[in-house]
């Protein structure tokens, strides 16, 4: 069963000067679902991350979120309609506690600015959505504890904290696995299979046993081109994809 579309891309492009990386991309993401995302290094899946947090403007084409253009909006407007981002590379505040790291991330969802008459109201809000964002990912017993101090998988897992703390309803991945050993990359996995019955998830991954296991559409990008999308069989059948890949040596799909 296909859910409902959440978020769709069309004919969306992204320049560096002569460097195309991100060319004519038209994708839909829907609600409850992975959508996998990838392709070899420089392939523009950053990019497309990046441009559908609202952190890079496009060149050109559309963002439709809930069927309205959102492409020209600010990216703190993205974080409000429940657009949510994780990075890369880790990103936490290492000196604060995890509650403070949830906390902080919460706030961009309800806003800087508050009233002085609300704010003990407002920082209520905030500490129960961090809380309940500990607790999703299985962080609710490291609440106090200093962000530097847990394990580097413990804080891939608080950066997903961070961006459920935000209230989305879709969650953009940027290889949430990178740098894990095998058991610590299972528990983030066992967490996706559980976030997506509610999200609608786009995982950028590198590790393909991981995407296999997860998606339930997979695109797969070269040179900031769609070369293909479909179910994980369609994909690892394509002899695009077979072809774009041989040669790679180290991503065989
Ligand atoms: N800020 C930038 N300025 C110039 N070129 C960039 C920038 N960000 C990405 N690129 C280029 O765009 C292409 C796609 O990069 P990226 O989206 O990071 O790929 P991926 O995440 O698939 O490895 C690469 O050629 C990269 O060098
Ligand atoms: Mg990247």
């Amino acid at each position: 069963m296909t859910h409902a579309t959440v978020l769709q891309t069309e004919g969306l492009c992204k320049y560096w000067g002569g460097v195309k990386a991100l060319d004519n991309m038209s994708l839909s993401f829907h609600d409850k679902s992975v959508h996998g995302i990838v392709g070899p290094n420089g392939a523009g899946k950053s990019t497309l991350l990046n441009l559908l947090c609202g952190s890079y403007k496009p060149t050109a084409g559309r963002i439709l979120h809930q069927g309205e253009a959102i492409e020209d909006i600010r990216a703190y407007q993205f974080v409000r309609r429940g657009i949510g981002r994780g990075f890369q590379k880790t990103n936490i505040y290492p000196q604060v506690t995890c509650l403070e790291n949830c906390c902080i991330a919460a706030q961009r969802r309800v806003g800087g600015s508050f009233n002085i008459l609300l704010s003990k109201n407002s920082s209520a809000l905030l500490k129960e959505m961090a809380e309940q964002a500990l607790q999703q990912v299985g962080l609710g017993s490291r609440r106090d504890t200093i962000a530097s101090q847990i394990s580097y998988g413990e804080q891939r897992q608080l950066e997903i904290a961070m961006v459920l703390a935000t209230a989305p309803s879709v969650l953009l991945l940027d290889e949430p696995m990178a740098g894990m050993g095998h058991e610590e990359s299972r528990l983030i996995i066992e967490l996706l299979k559980k976030l997506k019955q509610d999200y609608c998830i786009v995982l950028v991954e590198h590790d393909m046993d991981a995407v296999f296991e997860l998606s339930d559409q997979l695109t797969v990008m070269v040179n900031g081109q769609h070369l293909v999308t479909g179910c994980v069989d369609e994909v690892r059948n394509n002899s695009k994809v077979k072809e774009a890949y041989l040669g790679q040596g180290d991503e065989v799909i």
